[in-house]
């Protein structure tokens, strides 16, 4: 670390139905509260946040908020993915209505995914709609869930399946809070951050190839050019296809097979080593059936197992193909697959069931032949 000021970078997200700014520094939690005040109407302020990260940062957040005049309020729930359900959700909108929040202040997201999609699905109904700034602490959310607008809770049937677009008001991104991050989980999510590269990036991939993001060893200004990057990757797909009609659907790259790994490890496999070892599985069934190119699916596996996390499954091939198929993603007899053709160029093709289980028996389970 030199002891120069870190650069902030600002990316702005334009999508039909809002524009907002994603500030991206280092020492941006003290920001959140002049910065919230830019962005939103109001004069409550309600911080969502799980037990674990109320405890590292609410304090400042709320002394932020406070300082740029807003009245303050605080709502925790557990830490874990197990608190994203209906339950919760309910007593979040309780806790709002407790708190007097009107339709005119706003929700302040701190933490992981989990408070992001949950806080925001809050944000989305209460009173129909309130404002939310997303206050990302974990670098899956930095990267991807803060930013597009996806709320969301679980169901007993399933992840994610209640849930609304609901694009925030402002994204503040303090990649000082990853210190307090595990190694494992940093892991973890660099799988959405490959995938980012995979899909438009060529330099940002040799990068990250050269540079793990994982290894421990970027300066704060590398760490945010690297996080405001993976924004505006996300912003222009967002951008242009707000509510995934058409161009979204890249985003889902390694999601088809990896949903399928991720549900069978009854989610103790973290979604971004879901996400890698699913576009891994992808890219070597398309090339062993002549789809995509070999060299793609042998970059898209080194990078991957230069990071630590897992290229491959075991899970017998009829599950994965069941439960690749019971995600919500399907469309009646047909599934929508992401195809690799080069790194930074991807396209979105639609399978039946029979094709997906080729390309499952050509790229899964492979190291047992
Ligand atoms: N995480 C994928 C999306 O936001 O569309």
């Amino acid at each position: 670390m030199t002891g120069m000021p870190v650069q902030e970078r600002i990316v702005t997200v334009d999508t039909p139905s809002r524009t907002y700014d994603v500030h991206v520094g280092s020492g941006m939690l003290e920001q959140v509260g002049p910065l919230v005040r830019e962005a939103c109407t109001g004069e409550v302020a309600c911080v969502i946040s799980d037990s674990t990260v109320a405890q590292l940062y609410a304090d400042r957040v709320l002394a932020s908020l406070a300082s740029a005049g807003w009245k303050t309020a605080l709502l925790t729930f557990p830490a874990g993915e197990a608190s994203k359900r209906i339950s919760t959700y309910g007593k979040l909108l309780e806790g709002l209505a407790a708190a007097g929040l009107t339709r005119d202040d706003c929700i302040v997201a701190l933490g992981g995914g989990v408070t992001g999609d949950m806080a925001g699905f809050a944000a989305a109904t209460y009173l129909r709609g309130c404002e939310v700034a997303q206050v990302p602490t974990s670098l899956l959310a930095m990267v991807d869930s803060s930013v597009g607008g996806k709320t969301a809770v679980d169901l007993e049937a399933g992840k994610n399946l209640a849930g609304a677009f609901f694009q925030p008001s402002i994204v503040v991104a303090d990649v000082d809070c990853l210190d307090t991050i595990s190694h494992d989980l940093i892991t973890d999510s660099c799988g959405e951050v490959i995938k980012h590269a995979v899909l438009s990036d060529p330099a940002l991939f040799d990068e990250l190839g050269r540079t793990p993001l994982n290894g421990g060893d970027l300066s704060r200004d590398a760490l945010v050019r690297i996080v405001a990057r993976n924004v505006e990757i996300k912003r222009d797909v967002v951008d242009a296809d707000e509510r995934e009609q058409g161009l979204r659907q890249t985003l889902n790259l390694g999601h088809t097979i990896g949903h399928a790994i991720e549900a069978a490890s009854d989610y103790h496999l973290g979604h971004g080593s879901s996400v890698a070892a699913g576009m891994c599985c992808m890219a070597r069934g398309l090339a062993r059936l002549g789809e995509t190119d070999e060299d793609v699916a042998r970059r898209i596996t080194t990078i991957v197992a230069r990071y630590g996390l897992p290229t491959d499954t075991d899970v017998d091939h009829s599950v994965l193909l069941r439960l690749a198929h019971s995600d919500k993603k399907r469309h009646g007899d047909s599934i929508n697959i992401v195809v690799p053709h080069a790194i930074g160029s991807v396209s979105v093709e639609k399978v039946s069931c029979e094709r997906l289980a080729s390309i499952i028996d050509a790229g899964c389970g492979t190291k047992e032949r």
